[in-house]
């Protein structure tokens, strides 16, 4: 990508949860826009959205949506990146998607610019934001595989409904209503009631009885930590919460790290907030993480059951530093290193 004052930049799936966050996070941290073009289906075309100040169009996608874009961040599904993403690279943007699409794929970089930013200027058009669950799994994780290595993780999830889109944060909203009012509950979002309730499942089902959302977490922080000898396993749940995702993370490290050691590095770690002082109840909690960019990291303890045992609890806006932010962080170095 050329070295310009200014970027024309793409939003795929404007209307939705991420493709809010991402307008408000351009805007918030200044990046250098030009012109934004908000795309999204023939549902929402003719809405106009809020950017800097102006009110922009939203425009259906379709194969000509890139012309003179030098940035598209993509947040409309699996399905509309595999269909143009790629007419976006011909016509020669360079792709940030949230997807699952191109995750795996040995050519196309997965990036979390707190682990792995040197990755970025591989790219062949495409760079690939990881899982919302993952990328705050490894923001706090990465500073501990550098200080000790890590052997084996076992995550569970505790994920707020906004991953699933906005409407199914309006289905948790409309559910609990319907609750406090005597009304028969509507699910159409989740496989089952998700309002006073934790379901687990997120995404598919697989043939080895993991859902994708818990293979993706093994499988993308393998790539991102760039190591393919990591024992992870994960179970994945979502829980009545409308943003921040949760994770009580149980990590055994090569060599010892005692929960002061951990301390120690994570008050360091970019991106990461240590919020631990549980003596005055004071740790990471979903409410709060909303609408911030860290990744909040609490309830540090060793786990002597095993060795080189430590838990965690960690907690992050999963629509900012799960999907919207991580993307425009990866355009900012991508703009960066253009110049
Ligand atoms: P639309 O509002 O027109 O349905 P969320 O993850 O919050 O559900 O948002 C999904 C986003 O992806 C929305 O902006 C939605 O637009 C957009 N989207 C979904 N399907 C398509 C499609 N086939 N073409 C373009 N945008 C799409």
């Amino acid at each position: 990508m050329m070295g310009k004052e200014t970027y024309n930049v793409a939003v795929v799936g404007a209307t939705g949860a991420v493709g809010e966050e991402l307008r408000k996070i351009l805007e918030e941290r200044l990046f250098p826009v030009d012109t934004l073009r908000l795309l999204a289906s023939e549902r929402s075309a003719g809405q106009r959205l809020e950017f800097c100040g102006r009110q922009i169009l939203v425009e259906v996608l379709d194969e000509d949506s890139f012309e003179d874009i030098d940035i598209a961040l993509f947040s409309a599904g699996g399905s509309v990146s595999a269909r143009y993403a790629q007419a976006a690279v011909d016509a020669g943007a360079v792709v940030i998607d949230n997807t699952s699409t191109f995750r795996m794929d040995d050519d196309v970089p997965l990036v979390v610019p707190e682990v792995n930013a040197e990755r970025i200027a591989e790219h062949r058009g495409i760079i690939a934001n990881p899982n919302c669950s993952t990328v705050q799994m490894v923001v706090a994780l990465k500073p501990l595989y550098d200080a000790a290595g890590i052997s084996r993780i076992v995550v569970s999830t505790y994920q707020s409904v906004s991953g699933a889109g906005r409407r199914a944060m309006e289905e948790l909203g409309k559910q609990t209503a319907a609750l406090f009012n005597s009304h028969e509950v509507e699910c159409e979002q989740f496989p089952h009631q998700i309002a006073f309730n934790c379901i687990p499942h997120i995404d598919a089902f697989l043939p080895n009885g993991y859902t994708r959302e818990e293979m993706k977490m093994v499988q993308e922080t393998r790539k991102l930590l760039d190591d393919p000898e990591i024992r992870i396993t994960a179970t994945t749940v979502r829980v009545p919460v409308f943003c921040s995702h949760s994770e009580s993370i149980n990590v055994e490290t090569r060599s010892k790290l005692s929960a002061a050691d951990v301390r120690a590095i994570l008050r360091e770690a970019p991106g990461v907030l240590l919020q631990d002082d549980p003596q005055n109840n004071d740790y990471p909690l979903a409410i709060e993480a909303a609408g911030k960019d860290a990744t909040y990291v609490g309830r540090i303890r060793e786990d002597d059951s095993v060795e080189n045992g430590i838990n965690l609890w960690v907690v992050a806006d999963n629509l900012r530093k799960g999907a919207a932010l991580n993307a425009v962080q990866i355009a900012e170095i991508l703009i960066r290193d253009a110049h």
